[in-house]
């Protein structure tokens, strides 16, 4: 079973002291924030334009502070307003849990997942690549154990047909502090902490009224999910749909999509979409190994589609049924001493890969899966965090799983999964460390990373300040005036030139400002504007740098070494 749908998230909140997540081990790594890890281009400028360094003086980025007053409603407003991403199948009222992405959001993934690629697979020589189909022989879902174990807890309410994740509704007793009396209990759903507590307080108030006890003083709520209640106690918790007690006992429910292949719409012709990318790398590990030539450790990493019929798709395209995976199975020979230092490494690898396309660090933490957090086959797995504005989560894993998978598919389809070590003349079956990681949901820790706000000429700025090599629009090209054949002609070049190169665009709309503010609330990471002087005295352009506002003037010759630089660090 996949380790994600082990971590118990049995939680435990008070209204005491800090409301955190109780069995959590994470910690947040170093506060130190993390900006630009590009180096900065050695173009020296010519002269900053008048017009441009008058009129813009900034105070220092003040993202924190625009993101810890950021709401999830605000993101997915931005998302939608900007072309980002929208609901899916909109205009028939949408589809819960599937998503689309505009034209700028298409940018966004492409340059996420080329940068992922590029990062872990290009630039190694010890990992490489697969595309696997969608849909598998359906014997792979039996040997993977996704056919019996891949499924959430799920409770249903028999007066409103709702459903939910049993995991993911917490309920606590509302007790009177003074004589110790239940009065009844609460249900909330997972939220952050604050938001939690506060709907349990509403709730409890009620019942303290019902019961004639209003305004008395309730003990601390000891929330616990609904995995964990007894038959009798879920006889008292409250629906949140119906407000009454009509919940059923915790069942599983199989997250897998089904469909059916060939004409036949029999048992005969049953096949699932793959609800992870990992299993059709195991299924090609021997094809890998025959065609490639890699010796252990070695990797194979795959991008693309998995399904999940989530129970409650939730947070925008933080849980969704349709989404795109980052994976990796990196193979190591067998040994109780030989896996750990593979499993650091990666988590470390991991990290820096998430720095690299602009991850803020101080909002990325740990959780590490200890005990019944832990796969039954997996040895170590840990999760990098991201604190998303509904509370830190999982972002990405990191699992040490044994030989768990190989295994599996020996046995399964009877052909021995194994390496040859042609030093030790020995034969084994390979573990592996497997890193994981959600491409929308990169999306969402970055856009909200990005997610900034500060002061420009008195006036508020909110603009995105996405590392350039994911940056959906890299450059925006401003004639200074639309009118001056010449200069726009001069302008069109470039703008040809640099499309050559980068997604770009063109921009000769309004006043300057007003155009510079366009491109900041998109995130593209700069402007050039060609003026009068382009063309009448110094065939230089000026550049302006979207974070810092500064601006430089460099010859017209120099603009490609200059913004290669900067956006693909060489
Ligand atoms: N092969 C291991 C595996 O699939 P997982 O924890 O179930 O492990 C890995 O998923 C990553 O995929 C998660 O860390 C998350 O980034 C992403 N992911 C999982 N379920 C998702 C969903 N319903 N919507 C969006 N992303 C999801």
């Amino acid at each position: 079973m996949p380790s994600y749908r082990n971590v118990a998230l049995a939680m435990f909140l008070t209204l005491h002291g800090a409301l955190g997540f109780g069995l959590r081990t994470s910690s947040l790594a170093s506060s130190a924030s993390l900006r630009r890890t590009m180096s900065k281009a050695t173009t020296t400028a010519i002269y900053s334009t008048a017009e441009a360094t008058e009129s813009e003086k900034k105070t220092p980025i003040k993202n924190e502070e625009a993101y810890n007053k950021v709401k999830m409603e605000d993101i997915v407003s931005l998302c939608k307003r900007r072309g980002i991403i929208f609901p899916s199948s909109e205009i028939y009222n949408g589809f819960a849990g599937f998503f689309d992405y505009g034209p700028l959001g298409s940018e966004l993934k492409k340059n996420v997942k080329d940068n992922f690629w590029r990062h872990f697979v290009q630039r190694r020589e010890d990992v490489v690549g697969i595309d696997s189909s969608i849909i598998h022989n359906p014997t792979t879902w039996q040997s993977s154990g996704h056919l019996d174990g891949f499924s959430d807890p799920m409770v249903d309410c028999k007066e409103t047909k709702l459903r939910y994740r049993a995991d993911q509704l917490f309920c606590a007793p509302v007790t009177v502090e003074e004589c110790g009396t239940t009065v009844g209990f609460v249900c909330v759903l997972e939220a952050n902490d604050e938001d939690m507590v506060k709907a349990a307080k509403k709730q409890a108030k009620k019942l303290l009224k019902e019961s004639d006890r209003k305004g008395q003083a309730i003990q601390p709520f000891a929330f616990k999910d609904l995995t964990q209640v007894s038959e009798e106690e879920m006889g008292q918790i409250p629906s949140p749909g119906s407000g009454k007690p009509t919940l059923t006992m915790p069942r599983d429910f199989n997250l897998m999509f089904q469909t059916n292949v060939g004409a036949m719409q029999d048992g005969s012709s049953v096949a699932y979409l793959r609800p992870e990318t990992a299993q059709g790398i195991f299924i090609n590990y021997k094809n890998v190994i025959g065609t490639s030539r890699q010796k252990l450790p070695f990797g194979i990493a795959q991008i693309g589609k998995a399904f999940r019929n989530e129970i409650t798709p939730r947070n925008f395209i933080f849980r969704s049924r349709e989404f795109e995976q980052m994976e990796i199975e990196y193979f190591i020979p067998p040994g109780d001493d030989v896996w750990q230092p593979f499993h650091e490494k990666w988590i470390a690898d991991s990290k820096a890969f998430l720095e690299t396309v602009g991850l803020r660090e101080d909002l990325m933490g740990y959780d590490v899966h200890e005990g019944d957090g832990l796969a039954h086959y997996a040895r170590a797995c840990t999760d990098i965090t991201f604190k998303f504005p509904f509370g830190e989560q999982e972002l990405m894993g990191i699992a040490a799983r044994g030989n768990f998978d190989l295994t599996s598919h020996t046995e399964g389809s009877g052909k021995t999964l194994d390496y040859f070590d042609e030093e030790t003349k020995e034969k084994f079956i390979p573990h592996v460390i497997e890193p994981s990681l959600g491409v929308d949901r990169l999306i969402l820790a970055l856009i909200c990373s990005a997610y900034a706000e500060d002061e420009v000429n008195g006036e508020k700025r909110n603009y995105l300040s996405f590392h350039p090599s994911i940056a959906p629009v890299k450059v925006s090209v401003l004639p200074l005036v639309k009118n001056k054949e010449p200069l726009v002609k001069a302008a069109r070049e470039l703008f040809e030139k640099l499309q050559m190169r980068w997604n770009v665009q063109w921009d000769q709309t309004g006043a300057i400002g007003r155009r510079y503010r366009r491109a900041d609330e998109i995130g593209v990471p700069f402007c050039v504007t060609v003026d009068f002087e382009t063309i009448e005295d110094d065939g230089a352009v000026t550049i302006r740098d979207r974070d810092t506002t500064e601006q430089v003037r460099i010859p017209m010759d120099e603009v490609v070494p200059y913004l290669s630089k900067m956006i693909d660090g060489y």
